[in-house]
């Protein structure tokens, strides 16, 4: 494993479309980076993002979520082999048990689209209009054993539109995500 360039060897976990992995590999390309993305891990098969890793030829493999257990001894023993410093959750649709929150005993990011505390689960955007909020936005935060509610890392805002739906305000929460990503990773482990 490559360690001299202090680049933090991370996995990136998904479970789909994997915009926000695109993103992560994009930002890891860069010169100044403080990530080398080492490995992929899919909990599905059919995964759309696993194409990201194959065409920037990134290690990746699909570990089947049959239970929790043994997935996260199977995951765990990867991220060993892979000298993993850091898990980004771009996507990853499983929870992570405590257990192993405290086995990895590294940082875990994860990627809400809400402004968190506000909406933690799925359907954030439904709940946003439903509500007749003024501004939506997405979250980075530290993942911990309680869904959706770990230290906030950086947060950005975008204003909800009367004529906004489901589709157009996930759309423009999505491009603030693939931006504040790689900039609270920056921000995590410019504090190291
Ligand atoms: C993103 O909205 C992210 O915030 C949420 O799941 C979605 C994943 O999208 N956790 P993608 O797979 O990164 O395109």
């Amino acid at each position: 494993m490559e360690k001299s360039s202090g680049k933090k060897n991370t996995a990136v976990l998904i479970s789909g479309r994997g915009s926000n992995l695109r993103s992560l590999i994009k930002y890891s390309k860069e010169k100044k980076s403080l990530i080398r993305i080492v490995i992929v891990v899919s909990d599905n098969f059919s995964a759309k993002g696993l194409n990201h890793a194959n065409k920037f030829k990134i290690n990746n493999i699909v570990i089947k979520y049959s239970n929790r257990k043994s997935f996260e001894n199977r995951l765990l023993k990867l991220l060993k082999r892979n000298n993993v410093d850091l898990i980004c959750l771009a996507g990853f649709m499983k929870i992570l048990s405590g257990s192993f929150i405290k086995k990895f005993y590294k940082p875990i990011l994860n990627i809400h689209p809400s402004l968190l505390p506000k909406y933690k689960g799925l359907n954030t955007h439904n709940r946003a209009i439903q509500n007749k909020d003024k501004y939506s936005g997405a979250t980075v935060h530290i993942v911990s054993e309680k869904l959706d509610s770990g230290k906030i890392i950086l947060q950005k805002k975008v204003k909800i539109l009367k004529s906004d739906n489901k589709k157009s305000l996930e759309k423009k929460v999505l491009k603030i995500e693939h931006k504040i990503y790689p900039k609270a990773i920056i921000k995590l482990l410019a504090s190291d």
